[in-house]
């Protein structure tokens, strides 16, 4: 029968979705020669929130990172999530940068780059998308995968044609909030495996409790990867498990090439690591949950944690019931943006605003202004008219791709690079560019690395004895 293929996703959105992306290359360096050898399609291990996390909060060279899982991994395709223009980071950046970035990540080992834009508006991928291929890697386009009265299946296959176009070799079908139903998947897979040639990959989330019935229906529709974690860190708000999903799917007779027993090495490894976290308290047990929220109100998992997180700090958790109301209504006036970053955070706050201050827009976020502006790229649907009026306040849209109002940054930023930490660190491609996404953080593990090298070598120094 039929090979279906398995992307393992334990080193970045298990983790991400799970941990706040916490895990220390110190968590998983001993298994990565282990996970070589399982058979999986590919290794989701870096971008999305990695990045971030490195220099904010695990003291780690994110390009190091990655090298050294390369060295480890050298049979296995390794793949990184990316948000287009945005690259890693929260806003756009200009083509020198993304050009530079994607670059660098093949240079440095990566093989497939998922490329996705939050609006689905694919003029801010098409830079990524032409890097990664004439840098020799393999662009993964990507359908961020929404519901509204916009988002038909008609409009999910024309944007499936148009990546094709672009001259991307694979589709992702991206469920960040782990709302696609097993129909709905059945029927999209379907189609878009009727109107396109390229590879479809499947992305869900075990959040809503349907994922493993998501797949199923998605591999009789002829979907060819699906992304799975190793089950220690499955379910809730993570993937499904690989080895649950694996069972059930050669049970039924589909050809999957992975080592089962290999498998078990990698789970085994994971099992103190989960442990770890549920002790330190960086995974909460109810994330590991079923919530079935997201059906209901369209909110994926990710973003109640921060609405429960905002409200317990203003002390309005009383408000909850409102909030998650009001977030649709916020998402439905702004042309029904897909709820994943940035756009998930903007309405989040927006939402949590408009409920608090007792007035519907009384005050507009500075981000929901410049996503009006266009600054983020085209909404799918229509702004509400009076919310635009307001927020332009007499200014006129901008027209077209936002990157080209942008200069390069990537000059400047090495000459600011030049001037920190003795400007040790301003003469690779790959620091500028941790500079020019992450500048406050990235300047403080750049200080910090240059403190530990000048301690390192006068505490290496010992003074001989002479006669
Ligand atoms: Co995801």
């Amino acid at each position: 029968m039929r090979e279906i293929k398995i992307t393992e996703t334990v080193l970045r959105d298990a983790q991400q979705s799970l941990i706040a992306t916490r895990m220390p290359r110190s968590d998983f360096e001993e298994i990565l020669e282990t996970m070589d050898k399982a058979g999986y399609y590919s290794l989701e291990c870096w971008g999305g929130a990695t990045f971030d996390s490195c220099l904010r909060y695990l003291d780690e060279d994110p390009w190091e990172r990655l090298r050294f899982i390369r060295s480890k991994c050298p049979n296995t395709k390794l793949q990184m999530l990316l948000r287009g223009q945005n690259l890693l980071g929260y806003h756009h950046y200009s083509d020198d940068t993304v050009r530079a970035f994607v670059r660098k990540s093949v240079e440095n080992g990566i093989d497939i780059i998922r490329i996705f834009d939050a609006l689905n508006d694919y003029t801010n991928i098409k830079t990524a998308v032409d890097e990664c291929i004439k840098a020799g890697g393999h662009a993964q386009g990507t359908i961020c995968y929404t519901t509204s009265p916009i988002h038909t299946l008609e409009k999910m296959v024309e944007l499936g044609k148009e990546l094709e176009a672009m001259g991307c070799h694979s589709i992702c079908v991206k469920d960040m909030a782990g709302i696609m139903t097993p129909q709905k998947a059945y029927d999209l897979i379907s189609a878009l495996k009727k109107e396109v040639t390229l590879p479809i990959v499947l992305h869900t989330h075990a959040t809503t409790g349907m994922s493993q019935m998501t797949y199923l229906k998605a591999v009789e529709a002829g979907v060819d990867v699906i992304d799975c974690a190793i089950s220690q860190m499955s379910g809730g708000t993570s993937q499904p498990a690989t080895e649950s999903t694996v069972f059930a799917l050669q049970e039924m007779g589909y050809e999957i090439n992975l080592d089962t027993k290999v498998l078990k090495t990698i789970n085994d490894h994971f099992a103190p690591v989960k442990k770890k976290f549920l002790e330190n308290g960086l995974l909460n047990p109810t994330v590991l949950g079923t919530s079935v929220d997201g059906l209901h109100y369209q909110v994926p998992g990710g973003m109640l944690s921060n609405l429960i997180a905002q409200l317990t700090a203003q002390n309005a958790m009383d408000r909850f019931e409102e909030c998650l109301i009001e977030t649709p209504k916020v998402r439905a006036d702004l042309g029904y943006p897909p709820l994943v970053t940035p756009m998930s955070q903007m309405v989040g706050v927006q939402a949590v605003q408009n409920v608090l201050l007792g007035e519907r827009y009384k005050n507009i976020g500075k981000e929901v202004k410049a996503y009006i502006r266009g600054e983020y790229g085209k909404a799918p649907g229509t702004i509400d008219a009076d919310l635009a009026a307001k927020a332009l306040n007499g200014e006129a849209p901008i027209q077209g791709r936002y990157a080209e109002t942008l200069e390069n940054e990537m000059e400047n930023a090495k000459e600011e690079l030049a001037q920190i930490a003795n400007g040790r660190y301003a003469n690779s491609v790959e620091n500028v560019l941790s500079y020019t996404l992450f500048s406050a953080q990235a300047k403080k593990f750049f200080e910090d690395q240059e403190e530990k090298r000048i301690n390192k070598i006068s505490f290496n120094y010992t003074i001989r004895k002479v006669d």
